[in-house]
């Protein structure tokens, strides 16, 4: 774990904290979220993405708005230690966002426990030790916002990624959990349900085609974050899509191919 210059000069109004900002959707927040005033802790693995992104932000900004500390979300004994440090140095931390995980591809014939494994352990453990922590400092706030970057793929076991769907429906229910536990302690806990958007996991994967561009659904989160909200599809019409496919027969969704 690298830790990185000491942020006492930032003075924003809000401080967040993002797990998976190297790139594509948490990259494309930190800068909306960075536009919008916040201060920022970004996390991830790969640090001369996570520094490159820091530079861009802070010279966008003109002052520090963006520090950089290099984790890997599946070394879950280094959170908490590692958390009391952000809180620390970030003076308080209103936001947690956790968009970090991976997703290989796996074949419609392939059953390969290693694949699954990198998906829970990234999807689902590391959101459990990161979002345990922010959900213990909030409640004891009785304020504060945890944001979840889940997806449709939670709605329903489809044929494609068995383990990416159940690391995102682990997600989506852990994430009602703490809703159904913090709201009553004045916390905000939002999930985030996108479709295919443009980054490099969805071309890693294939997908070309109907792809939402990713600073429009960086724009939608940070206004949903603003509202309060609790659950949001992205694009909001996904929410009509998604109501057909949770509610399509068994029989008929057992002869699908997506
Ligand atoms: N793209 C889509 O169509 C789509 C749709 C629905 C949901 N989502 C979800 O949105 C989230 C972000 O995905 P994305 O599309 O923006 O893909 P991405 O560009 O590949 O971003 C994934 C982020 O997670 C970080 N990450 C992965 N494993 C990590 C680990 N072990 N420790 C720390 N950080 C880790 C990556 O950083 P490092 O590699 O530097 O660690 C990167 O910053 C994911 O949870 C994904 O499942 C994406």
């Amino acid at each position: 774990m690298t830790l990185s210059p000491d942020l006492t000069p930032l003075t924003p109004r809000k401080r967040a904290v993002l797990v998976g900002a190297s790139s594509g959707i948490g990259a494309a927040l930190a800068r909306e979220l960075a536009h919008r005033g916040y201060a920022l802790a970004l996390l991830a693995r790969r640090a001369g993405a996570l520094d490159a992104l820091c530079r861009e932000i802070n010279a966008a900004a003109g002052d520090t708005r963006a520090v950089a500390y290099t984790h890997d979300v599946t070394d879950y004994e280094l959170i908490p230690a590692l958390f009391q440090k952000l809180l620390a140095d970030l003076g308080r931390i209103d936001s947690v966002v956790y968009a970090a995980g991976v997703m290989p591809t796996v074949t419609f014939t392939e059953y390969n426990f290693d694949k699954d494994k990198a998906m829970v352990d990234s999807q689902l453990l590391g959101a459990l030790a990161w979002l345990g922590q922010a959900a213990a400092l909030f409640e004891r706030m009785g304020e504060g916002q945890i944001v979840g970057i889940a997806s449709v793929a939670g709605d329903r076991g489809r044929v494609l990624n068995p383990g990416y769907g159940a690391a995102k429906a682990g997600f989506v229910t852990y994430l009602e959990s703490l809703r159904n536990r913090l709201t009553r302690r004045g916390v905000n806990v939002l999930t985030i349900k996108p479709g295919r958007v443009d980054t490099e996991m969805s071309r890693a994967a294939g997908m070309t085609r109907g792809l939402y561009p990713v600073g429009k659904t960086a724009a939608a989160i940070a206004r949903a974050m603003h509202k309060r909200k609790q659950v949001v599809y992205i694009p909001g019409w996904y929410r009509f899509l998604m109501l057909g496919i949770i509610h399509t027969p068994s029989f008929i969704f057992r002869r699908l191919k997506f």
